[in-house]
């Protein structure tokens, strides 16, 4: 492919424009055959981007607004789906966790090119327990864990050095004393209120169902796409 660079402003635009979508072939997607509740499906279409070698097949888009009202968005990995929603893990006291603490409502994204499938999530966000979080802490590697416990993500890195010094000595201190939890590093759930599957077809008429939370279960609602 060509070096998108170059050429000014209008060289950028002609070609982006020249970059091919949904060109390959794609999975048909048949929303009259898809199951009564979203988790199951999600996790069908989870499995398949594994079985294909999607890289990160459990990366997502967390977005979330801030006290201003002023949208925010991260990757994130997933570290669990069941019925009671999508669970994803970070700092309290990250931008992230500060959002989440004062407008406790996000949405995630999933993408998973190969398959030119799009997974979207809304719903209410709640932080696990004392007990889940730890546990999750505990089953990351040791210098996962360092890196947690600094502590420090997001705030403005004036010396660069520093980083690889104080991760360093967190490894040390961890260790020495491997049980150790951090009780900000937080396991958070997000109980869906929607989720919506979109499939790409490479003859634009994609495909999108949306499940809503009703009173008893789920109702599903195709799209336009
Ligand atoms: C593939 C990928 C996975 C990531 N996984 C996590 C994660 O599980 N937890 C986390 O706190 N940050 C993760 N990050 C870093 C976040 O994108 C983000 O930089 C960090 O959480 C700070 O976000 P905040 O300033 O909005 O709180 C990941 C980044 C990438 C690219």
């Amino acid at each position: 492919m060509a070096d998108i660079r170059g050429g000014g402003d209008v060289g950028v635009r002609q070609r982006l424009r020249g970059i091919e979508v949904f060109a390959r072939p794609l999975p048909r997607f048949v929303p009259e055959r898809a199951p009564a509740e979203p988790v199951a499906l999600f996790l069908d279409w989870l499995a398949e981007a594994v079985a294909a070698g999607v890289p990160d097949p459990h990366a997502m888009t967390l977005s979330t607004v801030d006290a201003s009202g002023d949208p925010d968005a991260r990757v994130l990995v997933l570290k669990g789906v069941d019925g009671a929603g999508w669970q994803f893990a970070g700092h309290a006291f990250s931008p992230k966790g500060g959002q989440l603490a004062c407008h406790p409502r996000a949405a995630l994204t999933f993408y998973w090119p190969e398959h030119g499938r799009q997974v979207r999530v809304r719903g209410t966000v709640a932080p696990g327990s004392a007990q889940d979080s730890a546990a999750d802490f505990l089953g990351r590697s040791a210098t996962a864990r360092a890196e947690a416990l600094l502590g420090c993500q997001s705030q403005y890195l004036t010396d660069p050095a520093e980083q690889g010094r104080a991760l360093a000595r967190s490894l040390a201190a961890v260790e020495r004393e491997p049980s150790f939890v951090d009780s900000a590093r937080t396991l958070y759930t997000l109980a869906p209120a929607e989720v919506e599957f979109w499939q790409a077809a490479e003859s634009r008429v994609h495909t999108r169902l949306r499940y809503e939370r009703c009173r008893v279960g789920w109702e599903r609602f195709p799209l336009w796409s």
